[in-house]
Formats: structure tokens, sequence, C-alpha cells
């Protein structure tokens, strides 16, 4: 089973605020469709939150301490926990954020697709700063708007 996490952010990592999109970038949300739909999405309580309802034509799992059950999701009280469950499906484990799942995730996934958002937006919420060394581009893609860069974890 391969693990990813997807995720758009600017030069300076960030990622939201006020637990929302600093932007509104149609064509990375078409990314975001097409790279997941399919397979399983596992959220921070809080993006779930921000989001509103499960995504459709995929899994939809939500990390959280406190919550029991939320409709048309599995909810899971840790990372941990969402990779155990992932095993019983065919599908790939895309972590779509937030800040403190990504702050987990990236240190154990297999890949990692992000959208350089090439606009400078304020912020409160940022991507982890991880080492570009420990990574092999796979693919870069440029749009108008922002660059696509996939990264798969070096061996060894
Ligand atoms: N740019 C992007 O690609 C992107 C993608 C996704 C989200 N975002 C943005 O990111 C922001 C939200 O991120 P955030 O960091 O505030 O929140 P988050 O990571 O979405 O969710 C945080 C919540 O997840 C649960 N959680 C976190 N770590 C956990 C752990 N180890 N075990 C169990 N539960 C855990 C807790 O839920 P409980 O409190 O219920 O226990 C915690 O309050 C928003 O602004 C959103 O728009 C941006």
């Amino acid at each position: 089973m391969t693990t990813a996490l997807i995720v758009a952010m600017t030069k300076s990592r960030v990622i939201g605020k006020g637990n929302s999109m600093p932007w509104h970038l149609p064509d990375d949300l078409k990314l975001f469709k097409a790279k997941t739909s399919g397979h399983i999405i596992a959220m921070g309580r809080k993006t779930y939150e921000s989001i509103g309802r499960p995504l459709p034509n995929r899994e939809n799992f939500v990390i959280s301490r406190s919550a029991e059950s939320i409709e048309g999701c599995r909810v899971f009280h840790s990372a941990a926990e969402c990779i155990e469950a992932a095993k019983d499906y065919d599908k790939k484990l895309f972590f779509i954020g937030g800040g403190q799942i990504y702050a987990e995730a990236v240190s154990f996934v297999d890949e990692m697709h992000i959208s350089y958002v090439k606009n400078e937006f304020d912020g409160d919420t940022y991507f982890p700063d991880f080492d570009l060394n420990e990574w092999e581009v796979a693919e870069t893609v440029d749009h108008e708007d922002f660059t696509y860069v996939r990264y798969i974890r070096k061996s060894g």
C-alpha cells in the first residue's frame, strides 16, 4: 500500500488561514480531484470541518482524538490507525491535511504531491519544514498559478 500526502502551499509554506484556504485555484482543485478519486483521503478533524462534507468517490478517513463518528466517514484516533485500516483496501492512502496532520505525515509517507502556489498569501497554518535532499523529483508540471511537483522518498 502506498502512502502519500497532497498539499498546496506558498513558497513560505502557508497552507491555510482562518480554517480555510487563502486562495481559490480551480485548476489545483481539479488536480486534487484527479489524483485522489478512487482512493482514500485521510484528514484532520479541522480540515474535515473546513470542507464540511465527505468528498465523493473517495473513502473519507477523519483523524480526531475526540470525535466518535461522522456520517459518511470513518473516524480514527491517529495516522497509524488510518494506515492499519487502509491495508484492507486496494487503494492509495492520501493524507490531505491540515497542518497538524502534515507535520506527522511528512516523516513517513512514500510520496508527496505538492502544488507550489506562485503568489504569496498571508496565513496562520503552515506545511512543516522538510529536507528536500530526502526526496527525488518524479514529475514537474507548470500551471498558470502553481507548479505541481511529485516527490518520491529516496530509499536508504
Ligand atoms: N493548502 C492545502 O493543501 C490544505 C489542505 C488541507 C487543509 N488546509 C488548511 O489547513 C488548516 C487546518 O489545519 P490544522 O492544522 O488547523 O488542523 P488539522 O490538521 O486539519 O486538524 C487538526 C485536528 O486533527 C486531530 N488530530 C491532529 N493530530 C492528531 C493525532 N496525532 N491524533 C489524533 N487526532 C489528531 C485533532 O482533532 P480533535 O480536536 O477532534 O481531537 C486536531 O484538532 C485550514 O486552514 C485548512 O484550510 C490546507
